[in-house]
């Protein structure tokens, strides 16, 4: 099962990937953590990573495409996988596609040269904010909270791994707008670019996270 999340900063694309993840046992790759991850540890990918994400903009094409591809050629993704994030541009929708058609070409027949399912998240943009603002994200293990509709039991203390919760910088409320719009702009296009290759499916992403998660499980099992 592969599947790919679609949605604005902040509709709980990583919160759903999550638990899709544990239910179906299949990597969660979220190309955020991803670059979080390099911005931690001082990487030059994180340096570079950083300048763009601190702004609210995308990272450029170079720097994210062959990164993702790479990870999703590894062992743990051959039964699939739950893209978080990626792809954000058509360009990057268009390597995605170009690197399933040439796995696919070099294994037994019937082995699926597509993705299987576009979820998109919806959630209005004045939602966005609130949400936003209220997340507590674990740098270490990339674990997300929410201090009203999903607290800790911890505290400010990560309950998987014990490491403190932060807000991250790219949370601010301005920081937030710039996103909102870069994702109008940019990553939006992506809704019609799967509705027409029928994968698209949309859900109220305005939910409870419960419900949410159910109705995109009927989805994935219909
Ligand atoms: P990334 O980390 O992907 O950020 P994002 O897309 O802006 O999305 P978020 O992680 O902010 O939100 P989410 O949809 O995962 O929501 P969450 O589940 O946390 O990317 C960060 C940056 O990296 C980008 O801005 C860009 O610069 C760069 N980048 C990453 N990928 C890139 C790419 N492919 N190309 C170029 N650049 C790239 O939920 C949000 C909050 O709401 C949480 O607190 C959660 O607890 C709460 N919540 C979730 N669901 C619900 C619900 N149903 N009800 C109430 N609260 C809820
Ligand atoms: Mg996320």
């Amino acid at each position: 099962m592969k599947i790919v999340m679609l949605g604005a900063p902040g509709a709980g694309k990583g919160t759903q990937a999550k638990m899709i993840a544990a239910k179906y046992q299949v990597p969660h790759i979220s190309s955020g953590d991803i670059f979080r991850t390099n911005i931690k540890n001082g990487t030059e990918l994180g340096k570079k990573a950083k300048e763009y994400i601190d702004q609210g903009l995308l990272v450029p094409d170079e720097l994210t495409v062959d990164l993702v591809i790479d990870r999703v050629s590894w062992d743990d993704c051959k039964n699939g996988y739950i893209l978080d994030g990626f792809p954000r541009t058509i360009p990057q929708a268009e390597a995605l596609d170009a690197a399933l058609k040439k796995s696919a070409s070099g294994l037994e027949n019937g082995t699926k040269a597509t993705l299987d399912f576009a979820i998109n998240v919806d959630v209005p943009d004045e939602n966005i904010v609130t949400r936003m603002s209220g997340r507590r994200a674990c740098l270490g293990c990339g674990a997300t909270y929410h201090i009203i509709y999903n607290p800790s039991k911890k505290g400010d203390i990560c309950e998987v791994c014990g490491e403190s919760l932060v807000l991250r910088d790219d949370d601010k409320p301005e920081t937030v707008q710039k996103r909102l719009s870069v994702y109008h702009d940019q990553t939006q296009p992506l809704i019609d670019y799967y509705t027409s290759q029928g994968i698209l499916k949309t859900v109220d992403g305005t939910q409870d996270m419960n419900d949410v998660f159910a109705a995109i499980v009927k989805i994935l099992e219909a």
